[in-house]
C-alpha cells in the first residue's frame, strides 16, 4: 500500500480499536464509548431513509439489486441498506471496523470485506445497482479519494446510481486553521486514547471531471453539513448512462 494511504489505514484501525462507534460517527456526548448500538444503528436507518428518499425525488431509483456502502466502517449504513437491496457488500480499510460490522450484522445481507489496496479490484466492473459513501472520502488524502471515486464509478452498472459526499473545500482562513490544527495536535498528545480525524478536500472540478469521464451524468452537487462548519461539502447523485 501507498505510505500516505497505509499512514490514514493505520490511524483508522487505531481509532477503531480505541472508540469505534464515536470514531464513525463524532457526536460530543457520545465521546468515550458512550453511543448506544441501538441508538447509533437507527442513525443509519434516517440517513439512508433520507437519501433514498432524495434518490428517488430525483429520478435515479436503481434497480433494488446489488449495493455498495465504501468506508462501511461498523456497518451503520450498511445494515440500513440491506433492508432495502437484496444483497449489500460494506468494504472498510480498518481490520476492526470490518471485525465489528459482522458481529453488529443482524441482517444476513451484507457481506463485508477489508480492502487496503488503492482500488477497488475485488469488484468487478458494473457489479452494483448502488454504490454510496459518506463520510470517508473526506478521510483519504485526495490523490487516493480521486482514484476511489474512480473506482465507484467503474464498480456501478449501467443504469445505477451513485450517491457520495466529499468537501469541496475549507471555510476557515489559514492562521485560524493552524491554530486549530496545533490546539488538536495538543490535545491528541496529553489523551493518547482519543481518536484523531484527519480532513482533505476533494474538490469539486475534479468530481465532475471523473464522472463525466467514466460516463456518469451527475443529477445534483448539493451543499451537505456532513463535513462540519469548517468545510464547504457536497453531495453527488449521477447515474451510469446505459
Ligand atoms: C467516519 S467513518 C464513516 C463510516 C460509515 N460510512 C458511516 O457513515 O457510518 C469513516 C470510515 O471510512 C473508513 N476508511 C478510511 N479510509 C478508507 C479507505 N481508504 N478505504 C476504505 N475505507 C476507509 C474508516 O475506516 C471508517 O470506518
Amino acid at each position: 500500500m501507498p505510505g500516505e494511504l497505509d499512514g490514514s489505514a493505520d490511524l483508522w484501525e487505531r481509532n477503531a480499536r480505541t472508540d469505534p462507534l464515536w470514531a464513525v460517527l463524532a457526536a460530543p456526548d457520545k465521546k468515550g464509548r458512550r453511543w448506544n448500538a441501538t441508538e447509533f444503528f437507527k442513525t443509519g436507518e434516517r440517513d439512508v431513509a433520507e437519501i433514498l428518499g432524495y434518490v428517488d425525488v430525483r429520478g435515479a431509483r436503481p434497480r433494488m439489486g446489488r449495493a455498495l456502502d465504501f468506508g462501511c466502517g461498523v456497518g451503520r449504513l450498511t445494515q440500513a441498506l440491506a433492508t432495502c437491496f437484496e444483497r449489500v457488500e460494506g468494504v472498510d480499510v480498518s481490520p476492526t471496523m470490518i471485525e465489528l460490522a459482522r458481529q453488529y450484522d443482524r441482517t444476513g445481507r451484507c457481506t463485508f470485506s477489508v480492502n487496503t489496496a488503492p482500488d477497488l479490484k475485488l469488484f468487478a466492473d458494473g457489479a452494483f445497482d448502488f454504490a454510496l459513501s459518506i463520510l470517508v472520502l473526506q478521510h483519504i488524502p485526495s490523490p487516493f479519494a480521486i482514484g476511489y471515486v474512480r473506482e465507484l464509478c467503474r464498480v456501478v452498472g449501467p443504469g445505477g446510481t451513485l450517491f457520495f459526499q466529499a468537501p469541496h473545500q475549507r471555510h476557515v482562513p489559514l492562521r485560524q486553521r493552524r491554530a486549530t490544527a496545533l490546539r488538536r495536535l495538543a490535545a491528541w498528545m496529553l489523551r493518547r486514547e482519543s481518536v484523531e480525524l484527519a480532513m482533505y478536500a476533494l474538490p469539486q472540478d475534479e468530481v465532475r471531471e471523473i464522472l463525466r469521464s467514466s460516463g456518469l451524468d451527475l443529477i445534483e452537487a448539493r451543499p451537505d453539513v456532513w463535513a462540519g462548519d469548517d468545510w464547504e461539502s457536497f453531495t453527488y447523485l449521477a447515474r451510469k448512462l446505459v
